[in-house]
């Protein structure tokens, strides 16, 4: 069984050729370039960017995969319904009912939230690595667009047992990068100034949400603490036009402000284990790149006896239609199909 994929939820065009867990090919074109100078994903460019590239794509992912007849050789075609961006996700839609009505293949509408859940499970076309289902799972979601606690119970089964009120942990990361003046995304490059700052509580900035009880998350507060710390700060060395990458003080406070996320990420987690009993964890989403953020969850699970599972391959961890080909393999064997291509509409605020 043979799936050809579509992802184009945000700012990335990604083409897959999957078969069960295993990935033949994976294409994705990112459009971090265009978006740079933005400091963002500027709606407009991305949709045209997707249109642009899409067919080139899926050639490029036809042609690792050494797919020459689509109608023989693809199975199924799959594309991500939502949550994204309803510009973007539209382009995928088009493309994957375009081509499922030429070859005469079934769809499959997959939950974006889904492929980051599995990306844990993915395989390589040699179907490596070897890694059995064993439910339950805790599953924690942290990209540019969710931080959420699902439950994930069974093949295709999830409990949101909680998610953040406002911001998200990749978008708080951009949003102070962005303040400090060191672009787009912010994630990667807090990653590598807090390494190199070697101090991890210079500056205290708060841990939001950690009094209550609940397992949801709130990073808008942090990031206007930040915003207020700078302002007041005035100091030369931060903002727009320095040479960041030198100073220290820049350094440090990135290492702090990205240890305020993930501390916050780590005793909520703490939180989840202790109120779920579950102690085998799955981390998806394009934060979980972050070496440190990996280092502090693998303490926490030793803690509790248990395990945690990462996206199988680095690609894996930001956006890629690969992931969201191995929940369609799932859904072809459960049979869900997409009855009637009309009612295939892009879902933006798509939940699981
Ligand atoms: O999963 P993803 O690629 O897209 C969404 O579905 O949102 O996640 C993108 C987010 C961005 O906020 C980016 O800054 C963050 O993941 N990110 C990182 C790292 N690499 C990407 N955050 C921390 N450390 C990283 N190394
Ligand atoms: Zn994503």
């Amino acid at each position: 069984m043979q799936i050809l994929v579509f992802d184009t939820s945000c700012d990335e065009t990604s083409v897959a050729v999957t078969s069960g867990r295993k990935v033949l090919s994976n294409v994705i074109y990112s459009q971090v370039l265009l978006h740079k100078k933005w400091g963002g994903v500027v709606p407009s460019i991305a949709k045209r960017a997707h249109e642009e590239r899409i067919d080139f794509v899926v050639e490029e992912a036809l042609r690792k995969s050494k797919i020459k007849d689509p109608s023989s050789q693809i199975n199924y075609i799959a594309v991500t319904q939502g949550p994204g961006l309803a510009v973007a996700l539209e382009v995928g839609i088009k493309k994957a009912k375009e081509l499922s009505e030429k070859y005469q293949k079934k769809l499959i509408a997959v939950n974006h939230l889904e492929g980051h859940i599995y990306s844990a499970f993915v395989q390589n076309s040699k179907g490596n690595p070897q890694r059995d289902f064993k439910f339950p799972y805790l599953a924690l979601i942290v990209s540019g667009g969710h931080t959420e606690f699902v439950i994930f119970k069974d093949h295709l089964s999830y409990e949101i047992i909680g998610s953040t009120l406002d911001d998200a942990s990749g978008e708080a990361l951009d949003k102070a990068a962005k303040l400090l003046g060191l672009g787009y995304p912010g994630g990667p490059v807090l990653e590598r100034l807090a390494h190199d700052a070697g101090n991890i509580d210079s500056h205290n900035f708060p841990r939001p949400m950690l009094r209550s009880k609940d397992l949801n998350f709130s990073f808008s507060g942090l990031k206007t603490s930040f915003y207020y710390f700078l302002k007041n700060a005035k100091t030369s060395e931060v903002g727009p036009g320095q040479n960041i990458a030198k100073t220290s003080e820049v350094k440090l406070l990135a290492s702090s402000f990205q240890e305020a996320v993930f501390d916050t990420l780590i005793k909520k987690t703490e939180m989840a284990i202790k109120q779920t009993s579950i102690n085998r964890l799955i981390i998806g989403g394009g934060v979980i790149a972050n070496m440190r953020l990996r280092k502090l969850m693998r303490g926490l699970v030793k803690k509790y006896q248990g395990e945690v599972f990462f996206p199988t391959y680095k690609y894996l961890t930001g956006d890629n239609a690969a992931m969201i080909g191995v929940v369609a393999g799932y859904k072809a064997e459960k049979k869900q199909f997409v009855k009637n291509f009309d009612e295939l509409d892009r879902i933006p605020r798509m939940s699981l």
